[in-house]
């Protein structure tokens, strides 16, 4: 990379170290698993138990929630559609600094907009961001409602809720696609199996 300027009066440094380096020491290549799903869909259990599965086998992984980074990062930001593109630019930056660092990153946010979870996918390189689509029927989201939240979107309490009165947009081309099997829902750990199966695969883990 040349020191030209990306900004005006901006100048990039290169680190001494490089990415190959990073991926021999911690012997696996930096990626993001990009979990995208409606609210309840169990993003966050599919996260903590791929998080978990991939300590236990070695391997350095990082979760960004979204729930969390709205209480840090992203806590100046609501559910409004420019709200939620900056929350998942945000996010996507970050994600991308992770991989950069060489950890399996493992986002998990309703990223409703595809334009929004397209543009994060621009900015790793080729095949290092793996979208996974928890595809859990509305009905079964609204069902579980672990936090009550549906209940007050559909008395108006919320507005904007995604599924409700705000869109999810499904992805068309994601890498993976998690769904209820004959109206069973995978276990935890059997999802987080596939997920670890395809990082294994596309040689992200040794
Ligand atoms: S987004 O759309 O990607 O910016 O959302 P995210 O950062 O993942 O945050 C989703 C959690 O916020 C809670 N919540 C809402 N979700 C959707 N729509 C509205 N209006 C809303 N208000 C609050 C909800 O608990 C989401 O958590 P999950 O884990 O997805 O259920």
């Amino acid at each position: 990379m040349s020191t030209l300027a990306k900004s005006a009066n901006i100048f990039w440094h290169e680190c001494p170290v490089g990415k190959l380096e990073r991926q021999k020491l911690l012997k696996q290549k930096g990626c993001v698993v990009w979990i995208t799903g409606l609210s309840g869909a169990g993003k966050s259990t599919l996260a903590c138990s791929v998080g978990r599965e991939l300590h236990n086998r070695g391997n350095l992984a990082y979760i960004l929630d979204g729930d969390n980074l709205r209480h840090g990062l992203n806590k100046d930001l609501g559910f409004k559609p420019e709200d939620r593109a900056e929350n998942i630019r945000r996010v996507g930056e970050v994600a991308k600094l992770f991989a950069e660092a060489g950890l399996i990153c493992i986002a998990c946010l309703i990223s409703p907009y595809r334009r929004d979870r397209d543009a994060c996918r621009a900015l790793l390189p080729d095949e290092s961001f793996i979208e996974v689509f928890l595809n859990m029927p509305l009905e079964v989201c609204e069902q579980r409602d672990a936090k009550g939240l549906y209940k007050l979107a559909r008395e108006g309490k919320i507005k904007g809720f995604t599924g409700i009165d705000d869109p999810y947009e499904p992805p068309l081309n994601c890498e993976m696609e998690i769904q209820q099997n004959d109206g069973i829902c995978p276990t935890p750990s059997a999802m987080a199996g596939q997920v670890i199966s395809y990082l294994e695969e596309k040689g992200f883990l040794q």
